[in-house]
């Protein structure tokens, strides 16, 4: 599928190398102190910490740290799905004492694998019904944003919109590479709406009178992010799932929110960024596409309130997007953009991953290793940091999956 991403006002928005100006980005071996990170223990006791809270007191928000009560309910399970491929489950997580917000978590599994098996997880945009034609997939009940997915009436997920998105999740792929799917839809745990947050799992956490998240507190970034952690509590207890071999995966908002998982949260063993752009993968600093001026207008509820001062102050802000790839150094990460996406910025995209390299090499691992932009279809990074141009627009594919199946076999499977 295609969101419509055309910029929603006159900002003048830069959609030519030839216009972005020089810029200089924070140096990321270095802490707010001035000193240098030399080692992987400077790393992982001062900067990554810093560059941690950066993010959160900037960008997305502070996550709670107060754990909620939460009970799984399996309610689903099919060991014959999918034409006897695949082994279906549906589990509903309850969070708050009395389950006052849930989510519901999809899950397949190949059926000939004995064994646990690594899987990938990731949110979906309009119920998880959109991934598959299966029908025994339960439609969500809950409220989907217009333009998100095709069959969505008056904000309801019909009939029709089952199977809507299988382009963007090839289950039959995934399942026959050996490789289990979990899926959450994002508006299980906050309507992608403003005036939600009432609605979403922030009210399990809000103080007595509060109905708004503080500045400095998270936004649906951040609840999303969020529920991909809760989300993997719920995988290190199903027999099924390999934990230790979990890639946390999104497109485009939910690419953001896949990354932010994946710097939060080491459990995650690998992280796909597709088409994730402003706010995600991209340097915000090159002002290419959209910008932080732009993506705090259009979705005001996205980021943390602190992040709005930004807005055509990309030089203030004390971290780029090199440094939320560097967090998940030295786990592997995969980038992708395509070529007719630019308000994504595919080579600021591109470029995060080669400035995020530093942190890798720390480790002893390789990241990228030239800032020139690879050819459409080219997949690159012999190293931890993969990376490719798709030909085509915004979405993800199966030439997209192919790209992270193969990636996968070789950082998770050895
Ligand atoms: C809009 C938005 C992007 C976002 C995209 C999507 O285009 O401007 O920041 O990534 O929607 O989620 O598809």
């Amino acid at each position: 599928f295609n969101l419509v991403t055309q910029p929603l006002f006159s900002q003048k928005t830069i959609r030519d190398e030839s216009q972005v100006v020089s810029y200089v980005l924070p140096d990321l071996l270095k802490t707010r102190s001035g000193k240098m990170v030399r080692t992987k223990r400077d790393w992982e006791k001062t900067r990554r910490p810093e560059l941690l809270s950066l993010f959160s007191e900037n960008v997305y928000g502070k996550t709670p740290s107060e754990k909620v009560p939460m009970r799984f309910v399996q309610y689903d399970a099919d060991s014959n799905a999918l034409g006897g491929q695949a082994i279906r489950k549906q589990v509903t997580v309850y969070f708050g004492k009395k389950g006052e917000r849930s989510m519901d978590i999809l899950l397949y599994f190949p059926r000939n694998v004995k064994g646990s098996v690594p899987v990938f997880l990731g949110l979906n945009f309009a119920g998880n019904q959109v991934v598959h034609q299966d029908p025994g997939i339960t439609i969500t009940k809950r409220w989907v944003r217009d333009g998100v997915a095709p069959v969505i009436v008056e904000h309801r997920a019909t009939e029709a919109s089952r199977g809507s998105q299988a382009g963007d999740w090839v289950v039959e792929d995934i399942l026959a590479r050996g490789y289990g799917l979990a899926t959450v839809f994002c508006g299980d745990l906050q309507p992608d709406r403003p005036d939600s947050f009432n609605e979403g799992v922030h009210s399990l956490f809000f103080k007595e009178g509060q109905n708004m998240p503080q500045s400095d507190e998270w936004g649906a970034i951040g609840a999303w992010a969020w529920g991909l952690s809760r989300a993997m509590d719920y995988l290190e207890t199903d027999k099924m799932v390999d934990a230790t071999k979990v890639a946390v995966i999104g497109h485009s908002r939910l690419g953001k929110a896949a990354l932010w998982a994946g710097a939060q949260d080491q459990r995650f063993a690998m992280v796909v960024s597709n088409n994730s752009g402003e706010g995600g993968a991209a340097i915000t600093r090159r002002k290419f596409g959209e910008t932080i001026e732009i993506i705090n207008k259009a979705f005001p509820h996205w980021f943390s309130g602190n992040y709005k001062q930004f807005g055509g102050r990309e030089d203030a802000l004390p971290v780029d997007y090199h440094e939320l790839i560097a967090l998940i150094a030295p786990r592997p990460v995969y980038i992708a953009s395509a070529s007719e996406d630019w308000w994504a910025d595919p080579k600021g995209e591109y470029l995060s991953g080669y400035y995020a390299s530093p942190a890798y090499a720390l480790y002893g691992s390789e990241g990228l290793s030239t800032p020139e932009l690879p050819e459409t279809n080219r997949p690159t990074g012999a190293g931890k940091i993969g990376y490719h141009l798709r030909k085509g627009g915004h979405t993800m594919n199966r030439y997209d999956w192919q790209q992270y199946l193969h990636f996968a076999d070789k950082w998770l499977r050895r």
